[in-house]
């Protein structure tokens, strides 16, 4: 079975929690009082976020569900009390537990007050103040944003070329470019290439002479390296570098 990142992201995730679950009695005192700090970013729901690559998003229904059993099971204090609470807690009380709230997005406001109002549980807020009032996405989201279009159709016939080379070797076996037939999944996304500073994980500089060189002997660069060499007619190797430039 083949994981995708986000997929294997959350088993290692879970697997760490339950692995700190398990282990706690023998790591903590159990006569400290304990406290746990959760970190959210949105709460919003999920047709407004893609979640195979947002996983950190809480659909509103899960967050209500998680702030109704905090209320229940927790003491939830406010983050700036908490040093103070830990000193006063003594053992056997309910754990402490403090919500924060990552960039202060709108949702914090539409989505995760009212039901932190509903049950009278306090929660920091951390606020991007050069965001604040700005009809901008903040940079990751546009950098997301961006990262989830699919290549432009070429606009010259010499890059149109080079996508036609790409499509008809052996890159489409391999490579994904979003937008064209080429879907591959062994090798990264080249959709956004040119976005890129560096080439196959900070080997190269990506510039066009490298990209060439890259592409003719890979493993002259990166002994081992699961790409085969490949020996095009010269025009078509330019075409192609010029094409994959242009993958912003
Ligand atoms: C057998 C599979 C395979 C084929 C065929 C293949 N590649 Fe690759 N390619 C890879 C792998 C694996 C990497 C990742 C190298 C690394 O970073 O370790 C890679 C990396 C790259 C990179 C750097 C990507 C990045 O994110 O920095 C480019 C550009 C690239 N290949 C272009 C091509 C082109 C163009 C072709 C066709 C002429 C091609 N590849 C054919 C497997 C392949």
């Amino acid at each position: 079975m083949s994981l995708g990142p986000i997929t294997a992201k959350r088993a290692i995730k879970r697997a760490a929690g339950w692995a700190a679950v398990l282990t706690s009695p023998w790591v903590s005192r159990p006569d400290r009082p304990r406290a746990c700090i959760l970190m959210y970013h949105r709460v919003a729901a999920l047709d407004f976020v893609d979640p195979r690559l947002d996983d950190w998003n809480v659909p509103p229904p899960v967050f209500a569900e998680h702030v109704a059993a905090l209320a229940e099971f927790a003491e939830c204090v406010p983050l700036a009390q908490l040093p103070a609470r830990l000193r006063a807690s003594g053992p056997g009380e309910r754990p402490l537990v403090c919500i924060t709230f990552d960039d202060g997005y709108a949702n914090f406001v539409d989505a995760a007050l009212p039901v932190l109002s509903r049950h009278r549980v306090p929660a920091a807020c951390f606020v991007v103040t050069s965001c604040v009032a700005s009809e901008e996405p903040m940079p990751f989201d546009r950098w997301a944003q961006r990262q989830r279009q699919p290549a432009a159709e070429p606009a010259a016939p010499y890059t149109k070329r080079g996508r036609d080379v790409f499509l008809a070797s052996t890159c489409a076996m391999c490579h994904a470019v979003s937008g064209t037939t080429a879907s591959a999944r062994k090798a990264p996304d080249l959709t956004h290439l040119a976005s890129r500073s560096t080439l196959a994980a900070g080997t190269l500089p990506n510039k066009p002479e490298n990209l060439a060189r890259w592409i003719e002997d890979p493993q002259r660069y990166k002994p081992g390296v699961n790409m085969p060499p490949h020996a095009l007619p010269q025009q078509d190797a330019q075409a192609l570098v010029a094409w994959l430039g242009t993958l912003q």
